[in-house]
């Protein structure tokens, strides 16, 4: 039979997430070595790419058959640069875990917007192969990907307004809050939609509102984004207890 709900984790800490959702990365590539993986940046998951960089240097799985997408990046943000997603997936995870870097996909947000959003699109579906396992956070305004609260959700790549709350969230990664981009180009949540697993990783009493939102009551709703994932065939939320007990969920 199959299964319409989100399965929740709820795990002792945020270690014990990590190595969870690495499980669940390293799992799909040993079954699949050629899987495409739907990869997130932020604070959240910076915890998870050490393990899987572990796994691979202790020969438990091999990266260099996938193919990588990034979810998103902001607009006007150089590649180069210290806070830049390509920087970032470089560094903790492309470099170190042997990917080559043609079947790595960060978009970039120094390119015409329509030119990279064709890109984008090309890497997403040019292929054939829609994402295996899709890698998630969630913001404190309830975004995926950086698919912000609004009337209506936007279903393609796009370039998307950065919420108030994020931008002050975000801003810890900066060193003026006045230089935190407010714009970014995102995957849709009907891209992030199609893939045929998708893992949310959340820690932090921040986050309290938002999960309650997405795990304790069966509503739908553009002002929460991540609620969509309420219709995925295969969406798994891996929570610490902390956090649980902040939203108040009980297994
Ligand atoms: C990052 C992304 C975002 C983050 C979210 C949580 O690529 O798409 O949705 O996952 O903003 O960020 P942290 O983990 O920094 O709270």
């Amino acid at each position: 039979m199959e299964d319409w709900n989100m399965k929740i984790i709820v795990t002792k800490d945020y270690e014990e997430s990590c190595k969870v959702v690495a499980g669940f990365l390293i799992q799909q590539v040993q079954k699949i070595p050629e899987s495409k993986l739907g990869l997130a940046t932020g604070g959240t998951a910076e915890g998870v790419y050490p393990i899987l960089v572990e796994a691979c240097r202790q020969g438990e799985v091999d990266f260099s058959k996938v193919t990588t997408v990034n979810l998103d990046e902001y607009e006007g943000m150089d590649p180069d640069s210290e806070q830049s997603y390509l920087t970032y997936m470089n560094k903790r995870f492309l470099i170190p875990a042997g990917i080559d870097s043609t079947k790595a996909y960060v978009p970039s947000g120094m390119n015409d917007p329509e030119k990279e959003i064709a890109l984008f699109n090309e890497k997403l579906y040019g292929d054939d192969h829609l994402i295996d396992i899709q890698l998630l956070g969630i913001g404190v305004s309830g975004h995926i990907g950086f698919n912000e609260p609004a009337e209506e959700l936007t279903a393609g790549v796009h370039i998307q307004k950065l919420d108030e709350g994020t931008i002050q969230a975000n801003s810890r990664f900066f060193e003026n809050p006045d230089d935190v981009p407010r714009e970014a180009i995102t995957m849709g949540v009907g891209d992030i939609m199609k893939a045929a697993k998708i893992v949310l990783i959340a820690t932090g009493e921040n986050k309290a509102s938002v999960i309650r939102k997405l795990l304790m009551d069966d509503q739908i709703t553009s002002s929460v984004p991540a609620t969509v994932l309420k219709m995925h065939r295969d969406a798994t939320i891996v929570i610490d207890k902390s956090l649980a007990e902040s939203a108040g969920w009980k297994d």
